[in-house]
């Protein structure tokens, strides 16, 4: 059983590129069963703090405990929806053996996917509705459709946790919809989820809790306490533009 109440811990993290700190003493406990969007201006850091909950950064300072154990000790139980620039959509791979890579982990290095694994990656893309798509190429598939590919990944991996990175960039209303969707039930059945979401308007929708930051923890709450003019223009440094209650970035 877990002993820790918190599914994700950050405690005092320091992350630098060449001795840049992206990520200035950030901490932050996350609780379970939340769906937890990430706000943060352009470079604010939002990306390296997925990245550090994975494991996949070494810190300046601090530790990052997923359940109770350090990250480093735990890695590939946490699944990640990478964002999708970083992703080569060249690669010559099908939609199933997508999500079948999602089981890779659970799978020693002297056997073949089980039948079990099979059965994982298949319903995992019945629940992004990509059934259909299996045997294609993934780069034969629109962005929205190759982000939901890589969500399958992620949910056939069985992890309680999920990171995202940018899920609904780039991606139609119908499809921004039906991945909110596959979160919310993911939520549902007991997962924590972590998703870095660019847009502020449908953030106070779509979220239990945001944590805002910028190199630094500005804040992290419900979305009613979060979105506060005084903090997001503290943040966002008069790049927002406010419409009633509505706040908006400037893209251009
Ligand atoms: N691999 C890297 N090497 C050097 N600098 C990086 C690297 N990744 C990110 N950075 C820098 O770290 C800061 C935070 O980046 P990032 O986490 O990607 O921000 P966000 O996802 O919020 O846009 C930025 O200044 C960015 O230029
Ligand atoms: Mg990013």
């Amino acid at each position: 059983m877990p002993t820790s109440p918190y599914a994700i811990e950050v405690d005092h993290l320091t992350v630098s590129y060449h001795a840049r700190a992206a990520l200035l003493d950030v901490s932050v406990r996350i609780e379970r069963d939340q769906l937890v969007g990430v706000i943060g201006p352009n470079g604010a850091g939002k990306s390296t703090l997925i990245k550090a909950m994975l494991g996949f950064l070494k810190p300046d300072v601090g530790s990052v405990t997923i359940e109770g154990q350090d990250v480093q000790k735990v890695k590939g139980k946490v699944a990640y929806v990478p964002q999708r620039g970083s992703v080569d959509w060249d690669f010559p791979i099908t939609v199933r053996e997508v999500a079948l890579m999602g089981r890779y982990q659970r799978i020693p290095w002297y056997a073949s996917p089980s039948a079990a694994d099979r059965e994982a990656a298949k319903e995992a893309l019945a629940i992004v509705r990509m059934t259909e798509f299996a045997d294609r190429q993934i780069g034969e598939l629109s962005g929205g459709q190759q982000q939901r590919v890589f969500l399958a990944r992620a949910l056939a991996q069985g992890s309680d946790i999920l990171l995202l990175d940018e899920p609904f960039a780039g991606v139609d209303a119908a499809t921004e919809r039906a991945i909110l969707e596959v979160l919310e039930r993911a939520k549902k059945t007991g997962k924590t989820l972590v998703v870095v979401h660019h847009d502020l308007v449908t953030a106070a929708e779509y979220f239990d809790k945001l944590i805002l930051i910028k190199q630094r923890m500005y804040a992290y709450g419900p979305p009613q306490a979060v979105l506060q003019e005084d903090l997001l223009s503290k943040v966002y440094e008069g790049r927002l533009r406010i419409f009633g209650k509505v706040f908006k970035e400037e893209t251009t």
